[in-house]
């Protein structure tokens, strides 16, 4: 068998969503993201070719630090086992070599021992375990008068102060579309730069609150810290505003005084925790 890794072209996009479609169940979002993905120039969403054949797909991204998250790595089944995983991880650290990026990070479920028994043959270490809970707007028909919460958005300075002042009891990432950002200030300007950083001065309310990609969709709650009625009521106004299907958390697994309050609001926990694994440059 002869395999190459190439940068994909648009005229892999139709084989490319096969591949998707045939490596997992749900969870299919690459033509709704295609845009982003087969434009990103600094980073690059690669295809394993097999004797002439896309077998497999993964996209290499830049955060806003320089990091990388690794992620949509799929591989058609009928070509499973037979080391194209292995064949994207080196594509990965090849363009991190030449890139200099020092931190690459990746999530998958608790029970893919496939992908992360391959994240740790690279060097990579589980660094944190999450859990995601949903409200499914359709299930939550309750008429809600709308209220003015005094939500405002805030520029990157006040982000930053805000938010380096409240995150760290938070857990070690923020998560949009299952990306997870390691917390830093870069993370915090550019999420303020894109409108996603919301305060509530009278309350002391803080949260993150808007999408990476697929905004028609979802939004996702990424940090919040106050009075969790009032945030996850502003959330909920917000999102029937945007009219998207749902909104999502995903929060440290070991953080109780969230998955309470995610609880009490009416979200549904996802059925099982999602691990991330991290590598970084010695
Ligand atoms: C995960 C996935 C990308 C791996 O691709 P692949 O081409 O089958 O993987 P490879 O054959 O290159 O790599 C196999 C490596 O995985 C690891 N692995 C495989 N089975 C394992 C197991 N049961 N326990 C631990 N590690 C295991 C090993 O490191 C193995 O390498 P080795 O045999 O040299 O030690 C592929 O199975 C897939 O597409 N799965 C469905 C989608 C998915 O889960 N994507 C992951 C992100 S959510």
């Amino acid at each position: 068998m002869e395999y190459r890794v190439r940068r994909a072209q648009w005229s892999d996009l139709e084989r490319a969503c096969e591949v998707e479609a045939a490596a997992v169940r749900g969870l299919y979002y690459l033509r709704a993201v295609a845009d982003e993905f087969f434009n990103d120039q600094v980073g690059e969403l690669g295809v394993v070719e097999v004797d002439g054949v896309i077998a497999g797909i993964g996209k290499y991204t830049h955060l806003y630090d320089g990091g990388v998250w690794l992620e949509t790595l799929r591989v058609d089944p009928i070509y499973q086992g037979r080391g194209i995983g292995k064949a994207f991880y080196r594509r990965f650290f090849e363009l991190a070599d030449l890139q200099g990026v020092n931190r690459m990070g990746m999530y998958t479920g608790l029970n893919n021992l496939v992908s992360k028994g391959l994240a740790l043959k690279f060097g990579f270490e589980v660094s944190a375990t999450y859990r995601g809970a949903n409200l499914l707007l359709a299930q939550h028909s309750e008429e809600l008068p709308f209220v003015d919460h005094g939500f405002k958005l805030l520029d990157e300075e006040q982000a930053l102060l805000l938010l380096n002042k409240k995150s760290p009891c938070w857990g070690q990432h923020f998560v949009m579309n299952r990306t997870f950002y390691p917390l830093n200030e870069e993370l915090f300007k550019g999420l303020a730069r894109e409108e996603k950083v919301y305060y509530d001065e009278q309350g002391d309310n803080l949260l993150v609150l808007g999408a990476r990609f697929m905004p028609e969709t979802a939004l996702h709650i990424a940090f919040y810290a106050g009075d969790y009625r009032k945030i996850f009521n502003f959330a909920y106004q917000e999102a029937v505003q945007r009219q998207v299907e749902k909104i999502t958390i995903v929060f440290s697994a070991d953080h109780q005084k969230v998955r309470e309050e995610v609880l009490a609001a009416g979200y549904t926990l996802e059925p099982s925790d999602l691990i991330v694994c991290e590598w970084f440059r010695k």
